[in-house]
């Protein structure tokens, strides 16, 4: 089933249609134009506005709710008595657990990474740079990351390959589940059970050797007594491999198009890589790789002049957000020392991104390698697909040749 917001031709948007997955924003400019808080036929509140995104995403008023008060988003409805992951917990189970994670995971352990970060990059771009057409995607907006995460939590490279399908079962499980069908739920939920069962084995590896990884910190957190309970450690461990990766891996994919579609922009990072700062922040401002959140009325509340009665729910639409142009003059214009970072692509409030850290050290120093060494880079297509997502938008593939 696929939902239709609306037919009226001054705002016509409609997510499912195959325009839209190549270039949403003009999708979203009608609708900040025309109906900034809209209701869809499914009860949706639509907000594309900066401030009005950026209001919800602060106010208390939001959250996600008791399963009782949601409908079909599988993350929110317990799949076969799995813990949810804090991404989708009000307070106080959210504070409880994302403080516990936060232990593990400090900007110090994070910072640590630049030289590992570093030397990744320079490997793939030995072997790309001059070579001719390749899928950057497949060779470096996907190693990259996967790389980095495993590492940090201790996943053994030989069990890579096996978990990457299940990552992006998972991560299309964001999607409601009005998307999918029944056959891909149950592939979906089966990706769960597999996950849960691969992390409890090398957690009881880690607990019998503990290494120097997030996986052993992460289980000693728990022994130290702290209330955490398994399938929440399971849940969590999920959270923060496939978090940490697929939506880098759209940072990465999404970014370089943006350049290779503005090559003075490309040019000017490579003259001066101390831009790589503020360039990885206008990239997610203008292309960001999570499009949309949604947050649901745990009262009475109202949105940009409009009433939200408590149990409705309300839809970010951080895309929209990041190009109002009551927040950044003008937005369709790519500019890496625009300096802003009140896009809200990592969102903006309890739950900004935990691995923002990691997400910005990662983009900063890969984008600052690809524009010195690669600095002619060109798209090998015209013909673009993207993945078969609704919140998260990537790229399936990005044939391109990274010219010296
Ligand atoms: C460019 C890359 C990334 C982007 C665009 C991104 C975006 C986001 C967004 C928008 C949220 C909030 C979602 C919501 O509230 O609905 C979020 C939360 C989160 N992200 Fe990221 N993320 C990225 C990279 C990472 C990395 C590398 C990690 C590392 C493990 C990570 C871990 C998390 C976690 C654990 C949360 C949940 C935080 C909470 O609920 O308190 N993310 N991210």
């Amino acid at each position: 089933m696929t939902e239709t917001p609306t037919s009226d031709p001054e705002i016509d948007f409609n997510p499912f249609d195959p325009a839209y997955r190549a270039d949403p924003y003009p999708y979203y400019r009608r609708l900040r134009e025309n109906a900034p808080v809209f209701r869809t036929p499914l009860g949706h509140w639509l907000l594309s506005r900066h401030a009005d995104c950026a209001a919800v995403l602060r106010d208390p008023r939001f959250g996600h709710g008791s399963p009782q008060l949601l409908d079909g988003n599988t993350f929110r409805r317990p799949v076969n008595g799995r813990a949810r992951p804090f991404i989708l917990l009000d307070p106080p189970e959210h504070t409880r657990l994302r403080s516990l994670v936060n232990k593990a995971f400090t900007p110090r352990t994070v910072a640590r990474l630049a030289g590992r970060v570093r030397e990744l990059c320079d490997g793939m771009l030995d072997d790309l740079v001059g070579a001719g057409e390749v899928d950057f995607i497949d060779r470096f907006a996907y190693r990259l990351p996967v790389t980095v995460i495993s590492e940090m939590l201790g996943v053994p490279e030989a069990d890579r390959d096996a978990v990457r399908d299940l990552s992006s079962l998972v991560a299309r499980g964001v999607d409601p589940d009005f998307q999918h069908s029944p056959e891909a739920i149950a592939e979906r939920d089966a990706a769960f059970a597999r996950f849960d069962e691969y992390f409890g084995g090398l957690l009881a590896e880690r607990r019998r050797a503990p290494g120097d990884d997030l996986l052993s910190a992460l289980a000693a957190v728990q022994e130290q007594g702290e209330r955490l309970t398994e399938p929440e450690l399971l849940t969590t461990c999920i959270l923060l491999y496939v978090a940490g990766h697929e939506t880098t891996m759209d940072l990465l994919g999404n970014g370089l198009l943006a350049l290779l579609r503005n090559p003075g922009e490309l040019r000017r990072l490579a003259a001066d890589p101390g831009i790589s700062g503020t360039a990885v922040e206008e990239l997610l401002r203008f292309d960001p790789p999570t499009q949309m959140s949604r947050r649901t009325a745990l009262e009475d509340a109202e949105v940009g002049g409009q009433a939200v009665a408590k149990g409705e729910q309300v839809v970010i639409l951080r895309g929209a957000a990041n190009r109002d142009p009551d927040a950044f003059p003008e937005p369709d214009r790519l500019d890496l020392t625009r300096g802003s970072t009140k896009h809200l692509a990592f969102d903006g409030g309890i739950h900004f991104c935990l691995g923002a850290p990691l997400a910005r050290l990662e983009g900063s120093i890969a984008f600052a390698a690809l524009a010195r060494r690669a600095p002619n880079s060109e798209l090998a297509t015209g013909d673009l697909r993207y993945r078969d997502n609704l919140i998260i938008r990537g790229l399936a593939e990005l044939p391109v040749r990274l010219n010296p």
